[in-house]
């Protein structure tokens, strides 16, 4: 029997798990903060963005909106960062990306104060978690993390194939599956589009983490049995559906429910991790800046 992940289960537990804190910082005086800030016209952002905003409002933490378009000068949003690095009220910062190509992404990763960084990509926290002791884990690891954790999923001695090295997941991912534990020690493999065997790395994988943004790169053909597979893959692909295009993960799902032994659906998987994780960092992020 295949085990589906519910991610929405798990991070249902998370966002009740963080209402003490909230409540406490607020008995203290200090509603935390989060803004977000888009700059991009792509529809898939947009969504994204917005249900940060309606989780904000759900647990209780003051979400804050900055929308610039998709072609105002670079220095709106440099100034825009500058701003809330500068107001109290704002503990968190997250910048969607990915920003428009005239923008400098690595300036703008840069500009975010490292404390109010809650997506943990600023290069200060980037070395912190390499070095193991992270400020704040990057949200989509993170949440893998935790999801393996739900299920009971052997990281020790297991054998872990990363598909995908972006700076958002593949890499973070890779940094956590090798740490030491509580969470980690696994043997980790990356695989990237320059892998010349993907089927041979993952015929061993008892771990697959498929996020290359490749819809349904990984098939059941690939895997091993009982393997636990998780997809980060949101690709919205042409489909004849009131929308015009579906939600297709980085694996094939019906194939490879066949073969794994606990997997993750897209959506309903990876996805409300992240968000439950950005809520988490930010709840950190306000205890820090209270002390
Ligand atoms: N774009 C896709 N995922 C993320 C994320 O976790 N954080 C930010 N800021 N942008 C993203």
């Amino acid at each position: 029997m295949t085990t589906l992940i519910d991610g929405n289960e798990v991070a249902a537990e998370i966002r009740d798990g963080l209402a003490d804190g909230i409540e406490s910082l607020k008995a203290e005086g200090t509603t935390p903060g989060l803004a977000t800030v888009l700059m991009s016209d792509d529809p898939a952002s947009e969504t994204y963005v917005s249900m940060k905003q309606r989780d904000c409002e759900e647990v209780g933490i003051n979400g804050i909106h900055v929308e610039l378009d998709a072609d105002a000068p670079a220095e709106e949003l440099y100034d825009t960062i500058d701003d809330l690095n500068a107001d109290p009220e704002v503990h968190g910062i997250l910048v969607q990306m990915p920003v428009p190509d005239h923008v400098d992404k690595r300036r703008v990763l840069r500009a975010i104060d490292p404390v109010k960084d809650v997506d943990g990509f600023h290069p200060e926290n980037v070395g912190r978690m390499v070095a193991g002791h992270a400020r704040y884990k990057p949200c989509t690891p993170h949440g893998i993390q935790k999801l393996l954790e739900a299920y009971d999923v052997e990281t020790e001695g297991a054998e872990a194939v990363v598909v995908g090295r972006s700076d958002i997941v593949g890499k973070p991912m890779t940094n956590l599956l090798i740490q030491k534990a509580p969470f980690g020690n696994a043997t980790t493999t990356v695989c990237h589009s320059r892998t010349k065997d993907l089927a041979g790395h993952l015929a061993d994988a008892d771990i697959v983490v498929a996020a290359a943004g490749v819809p349904e790169l990984v098939t059941g053909d690939m895997l091993k049995e009982g393997a636990t597979v998780v997809d980060v893959g949101i690709n919205r692909v042409d489909a004849a559906t009131e929308k015009g295009y579906e939600l297709v993960g980085d694996v094939e799902f019906e194939s490879a429910e066949e073969v794994a032994g606990k997997i993750t659906p897209v959506p309903g998987g990876v996805g409300p991790m992240t968000r439950a994780m950005l809520l988490y960092n930010t709840v950190k992020a306000a205890g820090l800046q209270t002390d």
